[in-house]
């Protein structure tokens, strides 16, 4: 690959130019190798987050994410794959019903998943609540359970996309991250790296979620679907509400126990609407979009795919969830409509409870969280229990309430956003 001169390639951003395919795949390059150093890498990060990247420019730098690393090949498997994303939210354990429901309908989902970070929780952190359940799976292996579960949800390992871990952490300390190319070209490298046929996005809009507007959230989801359907990947995006939490629990067990409510043919009405709006979509991306999730909702079979793949890597869907040492109970403070349930106070306080962290290397609680007894849209009545706090320290309550103070309303004249706000395609 010929060199380019670093310094050369940030003036060219910084003054607006728009860079060429042979500066973008060598200065990708050159990073992941370590020879563009981080503080040069920095410049450029910056100057992209103020200039940002034309679609021509965002292919060609994603492709270079994709190619720090290797494109997983599913060919060898016997059905159409397809993968689902959700740019994060507070009570977001979608992934976990879904996954199975998917695959229970003839399609192979590889979900390679991460961590939590801050106030949204990561699908591994969930998933480790369970007794014995392993995050790592190696390679055959994981197109074994593949083959014959139908569904994987694992850690992605080092060679998915090497380019975006060196990236999204130095971000993470230059103030970069909150940039739409950027946050694209982030996500859409891992997934289209993960080789599945077709890609669902979830983009989350509202507090709780990393857009806070519907506007940057549709912006984010045009680009991404862009990227996806430019590398081959049919890619469909919703636009979803983030401005309360999702269901009726944020955390780590309590999710996994709802999820599992809702592959019973129960659950919270929220979740089990998004779960069956997003298994069409992967069904119709995956060419099977005669049929219909429900069913495989309500006869069972989802809940069969997912005890098989939970118990493929390790874990016992018959043991009992952990529980935590301490609850708290916050009464409602009046009687009327749940207006107003804040995502993000309601992720702040899981958070502070235990349930994520703040550093990488941080462990979590699996057993914290916060659970809600009433969802927006719902009559309350006042000194009803309305939200109960769990932790396995009590010392983290009062920082937990702090994070909660003004995060619910009744009667007030919020206007929550409709469950699902658009539909996005190329
Ligand atoms: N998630 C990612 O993987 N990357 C980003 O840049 C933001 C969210």
């Amino acid at each position: 690959m010929p060199a380019f001169d670093a310094i050369d390639v940030i003036r060219a951003k910084r003054d607006g130019l728009r860079l060429t395919p042979g500066q973008i795949r060598w200065v990708i390059d050159a990073y992941t190798r370590g020879g563009v150093p981080d503080e040069q890498m920095s410049a450029l990060l910056m100057a992209v987050f103020f200039r940002g990247m034309d679609g021509d420019e965002l292919a060609v730098w994603t492709q270079a994410m994709i190619d720090s690393g290797e494109r997983k090949d599913l060919s060898s498997l016997s059905r159409p794959t397809a993968d689902k994303h959700s740019t994060g939210g507070v009570g977001d354990k979608i992934t976990l019903p879904l996954a199975p429901l998917v695959a229970a309908c003839g399609v192979a989902v590889p979900q390679l998943s991460g961590r939590g970070l801050g106030h949204t929780g990561g699908t591994l952190d969930k998933l480790e609540a369970i007794p014995g359940w392993r995050a790592d799976v190696h390679e055959q292996a994981y197109l074994r359970q593949l083959e014959e579960v139908g569904a994987v949800i694992c850690a992605a390992g080092d060679d998915l996309a090497p380019a975006d871990k060196l990236l999204y952490a130095l971000r993470d300390v230059t103030g970069t991250v909150e940039s739409i190319p950027l946050i694209a070209s982030s996500i859409m490298s891992k997934k289209i790296a993960e080789g599945a046929d077709a890609l669902v996005l979830d983009v989350k809009t509202g507090s709780g979620a990393f857009m806070k507007d519907p506007g940057s959230s549709r912006e984010l989801a045009r680009t991404m679907v862009g990227l996806g359907e430019a590398a081959g990947v049919r890619t469909v995006a919703l636009v979803t509400a983030m401005d309360r939490p999702l269901g009726r629990a944020a955390g780590n067990a309590v999710e996994v126990a709802e999820s599992v409510e809702v592959l019973a043919g129960g659950g919270p009405a929220d979740v089990v609407e998004l779960t069956l709006a997003l298994a069409r979509e992967m069904l119709a991306g995956a060419g099977r979009g005669d049929v219909d999730p429900a069913d495989a909702l309500a006869d069972g079979r989802a809940m069969d795919v997912w005890r098989r793949m939970i118990a493929a890597q390790g874990g016992d869907p018959d043991a009992s969830l952990p529980r935590p040492a301490e609850t708290h109970v916050v009464n409602a403070p009046a009687t009327g409509v749940l207006t107003r349930l804040d995502a993000y106070s309601v992720g702040v306080a899981a958070w502070r409870l235990g349930a994520g962290r703040a550093r990488k290397e941080d462990p979590v609680s699996a057993a914290a969280g916060v659970v809600w007894t009433a969802g927006v849209g719902e009559q309350v009545k006042a000194g009803q229990p309305l939200l109960e706090l769990h932790t396995d320290d009590p010392d983290r309550i009062e920082r937990a309430l702090e994070a909660l103070q003004g995060a619910v309303g009744i009667d007030t004249d919020d206007e929550p956003l409709p469950l699902i706000l658009d539909r996005i395609t190329a």
